[in-house]
């Protein structure tokens, strides 16, 4: 008897999870909440505020580790019904006090009449890195190089697991704006230029953030996209400044990546916080609910960018109050606003619904969509987490994943008369502002939001310096600075320890920054670091040049006097030890550029750029890059041959096979990043002169052969003509792999 009614009792349960799991469930529990729900209790759902609100303070100092000022929450929960928290508000904390505030912030929620749990939300950018010790991966423009999706998973499943860890169901991530304006400071927090590449890398890292369930488990998080869309070209490369991108381009090149991410069941969306032709994006409905809601079909909620509804007001000057903003914004499609730090929203969005300017129907959607992705998280019935179910936490399992994508991240530019490897024994002089300072292989969103404290709290990690002494044996390395980013420092000290050196390895680049901070009126690397290069460069001593740095400053003065380049990009905390094993060639190099590398600060175009950019046509100062978007060297060489296609017609409902032979023939092992590129010859509107439409990672022992195979069909050739419609129009085909090339025809 007893056997028998804990079986129909298990199987009553099975059959409410499962009913709870579905997305009809879903919307029948968000339909009966809603109809419960208060005006006011509506607008709270829509209100995000920072955690910097309520923190305790003792003299106006944030105290740390950071407490809650539970007076505070208590009038942010109770008075404003506040459904969203964010943030850190300074210094990274430890996983246990991040669990105990969470478990703070929903025992208030949980006391409110209809018990609904606040959704809180963090920059866990590449690893969950406001938690003190989480593994903080390579940067996303790192990630791309690697041109292998499966790794950026990997690094996505384990960044949701460390997030959790830290009872938070939703991170900020990832970025899917097309990073190809290389001025803009925030370039290396995107997948690169290429929309397809983006494309796949996004895909990718949803699925690794959010699981295959509609309702995540506790290892997984909400993915939110960001920033949708068209924040990174603004004209001038400043951030959250004027962008100019008609809809046929915007459409081509900026919205592929968002729509696929979408598909993919992405359950949030942050907005972009600048202005694309003259209208911000925040009061831009056509972007908002046109393209987002009803043609990308998004069903998750879109939250505002930091205070950019009550910006409209004070910074884009087209609403004249805070009121007036709030009805734009709302109207024109905005869910959730990050306010942050004060309760104005909550007042206004109020005044406007009595006052008819917000219709009810705009409120219960956007409360709707909250309601539901709380649920997709699961938070109603877990709020918080249990501390005892993440052991793998900065686990050697993912330092050891993190290192394993950092080694296909790493991209060799340059290696004239095969000087890397280094052998071990070598004398070499380790120089440069990059090569002793996590802040250059992190970058910003490393435990603060501009990364400035690496080197206090990456201690436990080696710098490129330390890890080039490690192993290469620290009587073998010698170190001076040479040169800080904005002055030279010791240049004759360099030059002389130069001469008792076999090689100068010569790190350059940046430090960490992200958004305004960020912004520069130069794109050319530092003087001083020219400088120190020229000064070295005298020497006669061959010089090796790494690059740690978030955007692709402009090197051609330097370039020439270094007999080969590694570009490290922002490689992470495991980045110098990649460095090291790199020179030393244990790892051996497989990153591509995922983009341009300008050779002058005034030339700057795309590899997908039209023909009359090309030499062709401007013959003085067309195309020419540093390095091209792909370029990325081996210790071994490939060969490609056997390029074959199934047919040399490709009809509008059939998909051409193309098969490739790629033949490891140097001597040690490597992977290959295969790109398959496609240029229209002839079409409707300026074709590019290629595009990437296929790409594959494989690895290869010395001698070994392998065949790659890709299919692709019309809807790969198509592009967004003048009517806005994607179309594919018949005609000829050129289609590169490699060196080689075959014509086709639809
Ligand atoms: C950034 C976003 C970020 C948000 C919350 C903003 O300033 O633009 O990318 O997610 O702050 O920290």
């Amino acid at each position: 008897m007893k056997k028998i009614s804990t079986v129909i009792l298990g199987l009553v349960m099975c059959s409410t999870l499962k009913a709870q799991t579905t997305s009809d469930a879903i919307d029948a529990r968000v339909k009966d909440l809603l109809s419960k729900m208060t005006l006011e209790e509506k607008v709270g759902q829509m209100t995000q505020i920072s955690i910097e609100a309520f923190q305790k303070k003792i003299d106006g100092k944030v105290l740390d580790p950071h407490q809650i000022d539970e007076a505070k929450l208590a009038e942010a929960i109770q008075k404003y019904k506040v459904g969203s928290i964010l943030n850190v508000g300074g210094n990274a904390q430890t996983q246990q006090n991040w669990q105990n505030r969470i478990r703070i912030i929903q025992k208030y929620a949980l006391k409110e009449r209809l018990k609904i749990p606040v959704l809180y939300g963090v920059d866990a950018i590449r690893g969950n890195n406001y938690t003190r010790d989480a593994v903080m991966f390579p940067q996303e423009i790192a990630q791309a190089a690697s041109f292998n999706p499966a790794l950026a998973k990997r690094g996505a499943e384990i960044t949701a697991y460390e997030t959790r860890a830290s009872f938070t169901p939703w991170t900020f991530s990832p970025v899917l704006d097309l990073g190809r304006q290389p001025l803009w400071p925030r370039i290396w927090e995107t997948y690169g230029e290429d929309p397809y590449l983006c494309t796949m890398m996004g895909k990718a890292v949803v699925e690794g953030l959010q699981g295959d369930k509609l309702v995540t488990d506790k290892y997984h998080v909400a993915a939110c996209l960001k920033h949708y869309m068209g924040y990174s070209m603004p004209l001038s490369g400043h951030d959250r400044t004027p962008a100019w991108i008609p809809e046929r381009e915007l459409r081509e090149y900026f919205l592929p990546a968002f729509a696929a991410a979408v598909k993919a069941g992405a359950k949030t969306v942050m907005v972009n916080s600048a202005e694309i032709n003259g209208t911000p994006v925040h009061a831009n409905k056509h972007i908002l609910t046109d393209i987002l809601k009803d043609e990308l079909q998004f069903k998750g909620f879109a939250v505002s960018d930091w205070q950019d509804i009550e910006y409209l007001f004070q910074r884009h000057h087209v609403a004249k109050d805070n009121k007036e903003a709030v009805a734009m914004a709302i109207n024109a499609g905005i869910d959730m606003s990050m306010v942050p730090l004060d309760y104005t929203f909550v007042e206004a969005l109020i005044a406007d619904v009595k006052e008819g300017k917000v219709p009810m129907s705009r409120i219960d959607d956007a409360v709707s969509r909250i309601l539901r992705v709380k649920y997709e998280v699961g938070l109603f019935e877990n709020p918080t987490g249990n501390a005892k179910d993440y052991p793998l936490f900065n686990s050697p399992a993912h330092n050891k994943a993190n290192y394993d994508m950092a080694a296909e991240c790493i991209t060799l530019l340059k290696n004239n008369g095969a000087i890397l490897p280094l052998a071990q024994g070598k004398k070499i002089l380790v120089t440069g502002p990059t090569a002793n300072t996590m802040r250059s292989l992190n970058g910003g969103w490393s435990r603060t939001w501009q990364g400035e404290t690496s080197d206090e709290f990456e201690k436990g990690k080696n710098t490129i310096l330390e890890a080039i002494q490690n192993t290469f044996g620290a009587a073998n390395v010698d170190y001076t600075e040479g040169a800080a980013f904005e002055k030279t420092t010791a240049v004759d000290e360099a030059v002389s320890k130069a001469a008792k050196a076999d090689v100068i390895v010569l790190c350059l680049g940046e430090t960490s920054y992200t958004e305004n901070p960020g912004n520069i009126d130069d794109l050319n690397i530092s003087p001083s670091q020219i400088e120190l290069a020229k000064a070295l460069a005298k020497t006669g001593k061959p010089i090796v040049l790494v690059l740690a740095e978030g955007r692709p400053r402009i090197v051609s003065a330097v370039e020439p006097l270094a007999s080969a380049v590694l570009h490290s990009y922002f490689l992470g905390n495991e980045g110098g030890n990649v460095i090291a094993n790199a020179l030393a060639g244990k790892i051996n190099p497989s990153g591509r550029l995922p983009y341009t590398y300008p050779r002058y600060a005034n030339s700057l175009h795309n590899y997908y750029h039209k023909y009359t950019e090309t030499k062709l046509y401007d013959e003085v100062a067309g195309f020419n890059p540093q390095w091209e978007f792909g370029s990325g060297l081996s210790y071994t060489t490939f060969k490609y041959s056997n390029l074959k296609l199934s047919s040399k017609t490709l009809t509008a409902t059939g998909g051409l096979n193309i098969s490739v032979d790629v033949t490891n023939t140097g001597k040690v092992a490597g992977k290959e990043a295969v790109l398959l590129y496609v240029s229209d010859l002839v079409a409707s509107v300026t074709p590019e002169v290629k595009r990437l439409r296929g790409f594959d990672k494989i690895s290869l022992n010395p001698g070994e052969t392998k065949t790659v195979q890709f299919t692709i069909s019309t809807s790969d050739l198509s592009f967004i003509n003048t009517e806005l419609k994607r179309a594919t129009e018949p005609g000829e085909f050129k289609l590169q792999i490699g060196d080689l090339t075959e014509n086709f025809s639809l």
